[in-house]
């Protein structure tokens, strides 16, 4: 059986009592309806500004969540004004989403931060849960940082067209056998690899998703804001 990886990335919405009131819900909702979470690890990635709490009301709850961030600087320490260190996460979490294409769109995040932020990223021992939005990013990647090939059992690779993000413009869906022949040919660059789909995967659809072979989990955007649609993923996975 397939190891499962589901991660809520929240981008920049949640306040500490919201992200606070999430974690409850998701709690009670999950004591009064336990899912066989084997095989299945969960990620939640709130913004900087949460993350501690998050760790703090997770821990008290005893919830069965892993922590992540959503970005991180790609200097390691410094005159950097407003930036945050892989060292400052270490001790928070233990992955971080890297090259997401709303970062790339919005913040003018290019290859090379992409690369240097992973290297920092396994140099703290976070795992770098790396976006690929085509095969041409790809091949860029791997040409400029050799750890995408030397380290890629220490990096979740996440195939996630721009498109198929909802609320990203163009609304166009991926569908899961087009997920299934890239996330392969992903494989076929880089070797035996854990791959995630990203793009519109809420609990109606995720199962269609998971039986592809290629894919081993979700990075889930819009569907993780609410605890009671997240857990129907997790429970549809
Ligand atoms: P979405 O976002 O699930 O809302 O499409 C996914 C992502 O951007 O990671």
């Amino acid at each position: 059986m397939k190891k499962l990886f589901i991660i809520a990335n929240w981008k920049s919405n949640k306040t500490i009592e919201e992200a606070e009131k999430w974690l409850h819900d998701f709690s009670e909702i999950l004591s009064s309806s336990p899912l066989d979470l084997l095989n299945k690890e969960i990620i939640v990635c709130p913004s900087f500004a949460v993350l501690e709490h998050a760790g703090y009301c997770s821990k008290n709850l005893k919830l069965p969540i892993k922590l992540g961030a959503q970005n991180i600087s790609r200097f390691e320490k410094g005159a950097y004004t407003g930036e945050v260190s892989a060292e400052m996460l270490e001790s928070l979490v233990m992955y971080c989403i890297v090259g997401h294409s709303e970062r790339r769109k919005y913040f003018g995040e290019t290859d090379d931060d992409v690369i240097e932020k992973i290297k920092l990223l396994l140099e703290y021992k976070i795992t770098p849960v790396l976006c690929i939005s085509d095969l041409s990013q790809l091949d860029s990647y791997i040409n400029r940082g050799k750890q995408i090939i030397e380290r890629s059992k220490e990096i979740i690779f996440v195939y996630e067209p721009p498109d198929a993000i909802s609320g990203g413009g163009d609304y166009k869906p991926d569908s899961p056998e087009d997920a299934n022949l890239n996330a392969g040919k992903i494989k076929e660059r880089i070797g035996e690899i854990k791959i995630l789909y990203g793009g519109s995967v809420n609990s109606d659809n995720v199962a269609s998703f998971f039986s592809q072979p290629n894919i081993e989990g979700a990075l889930v955007g819009q569907a993780g804001l609410d605890p009671l649609e997240f857990l129907g993923i997790i429970k549809n996975a």
